[in-house]
């Protein structure tokens, strides 16, 4: 059975492969390597035995996304992790953002919908959520406005495939990640942002190397156990089997509504101070660190009710943050 996953040399796209080919579904890569590298693929190979097919596209060039569907006219199913990340970058350049994330959307879509069935899973975020008034946070949460160019364009994709589904033979399924970190126990795949990170658990890391002078951790004056902000950290292997029982749900049709939501997260929120004191363990030395002022848009706390996952899906995670930040860290 055939999946394209979009993104597929990224930092979760990469992981969801690796589960993918575990499970014996053949995979199609697309990459623009935009922040990826073409290594990752060998990376894969080594991990499973198998280089998956690659096609470097940009999913924003309509006529080459056409073309891709004609040649792979047998797909079983799209993963749909391609796209930018990065808040402040967002903030900055909007217009990149809402082509990358919304117009590359779209053309997957259009395609898809040209299929007499199509299945679809998308990377959805906790941000849609906002500040929620209740922990842990369940599907039911109601969105709240985005507060980045970047959430809004995973609120945006959200209501684009929930129309498409209304109207057409798209079956889909939206997953919305908590804080993914951590690395494949291989050390083969990993994060590898270009730049400075600006998510926690890199920059820790790249601080623990010497590559950065020190941590700012962003606030400590919340309303939380240490005054630093909770988040619910949940290890990208996870996170990836999650992927490919969500995709088997799709193909095998144990479900008939056309669409449906699912957390990812652990349901176990951490607070900055102790991932860096999981880093510290793991490392066995200590993180330089210094508190500065709050971060513009960080929410207070976020974590996940995982009820939904956990007996719908029949999906629980395995991994603990410490195994997260040990194979980060390796
Ligand atoms: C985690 C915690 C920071 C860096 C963001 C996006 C979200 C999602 C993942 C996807 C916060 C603190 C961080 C640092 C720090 N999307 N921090 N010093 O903000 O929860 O989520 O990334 O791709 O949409 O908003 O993740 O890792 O940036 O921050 O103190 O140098 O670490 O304040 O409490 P966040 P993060």
């Amino acid at each position: 059975m055939k999946i394209v996953v979009t993104g597929g040399l990224g930092f979760i796209g990469s992981h969801t492969v690796v589960e993918l080919q575990n499970e014996n579904f053949e995979v199609i890569v697309i990459d623009n390597l935009s922040n990826s590298s073409i290594e990752v693929l060998d990376g894969i190979e080594r991990i499973t035995g198998k280089k998956p097919l690659f096609e470097q596209i940009d999913l924003r060039d309509k006529t080459a996304v056409q073309n891709f569907f004609k040649k792979y006219d047998d797909v079983s199913g799209v993963i749909h992790f391609a796209a930018s990340k990065a808040v402040g970058e967002s903030v900055q350049n909007p217009l990149l953002y809402y082509e990358n994330n919304i117009s590359s959307l779209v053309y997957i879509l259009q395609e898809l919908n040209k299929k007499p069935e199509a299945n679809f899973i998308f990377s959805s975020s906790c941000t849609v959520y906002g500040q929620a008034e209740k922990m842990p946070i369940a599907e039911s949460t109601p969105i709240q406005p985005a507060m980045s160019p970047y959430g809004n364009t995973k609120q945006i994709g959200e209501e684009i495939i929930t129309d498409v589904t209304k109207v057409s033979n798209l079956n889909a399924i939206l997953l919305r990640y908590f804080n993914p970190v951590g690395a494949h126990e291989s050390n083969e795949i990993g994060e590898l942002p270009l730049g400075v990170p600006q998510n926690l658990v890199p920059f820790i890391t790249q601080t623990g190397v010497g590559l950065r002078k020190e941590l700012s951790v962003y606030g400590n004056d919340y309303p939380t156990p240490d005054g630093t902000c909770v988040r619910d950290y949940i290890h990208v292997v996870d996170l990836a089997k999650a992927h490919v029982i969500a995709m088997q749900r799709l193909v095998n049709k144990t479900n008939t509504d056309k669409l449906e939501i699912f957390n990812l997260g652990t349901g176990k929120g951490s607070t900055v101070l102790e991932v860096i004191t999981a880093f510290e363990k793991a490392s066995g030395q200590k993180l330089p660190y210094k508190i500065v002022d709050r971060r513009e848009g960080d929410v207070t706390e976020a974590y996940a009710n995982t009820d939904k996952a956990n007996n719908v899906l029949g999906w629980k995670t395995q991994l603990s943050l410490d195994d997260a930040i040990s194979s980060a860290w390796k």
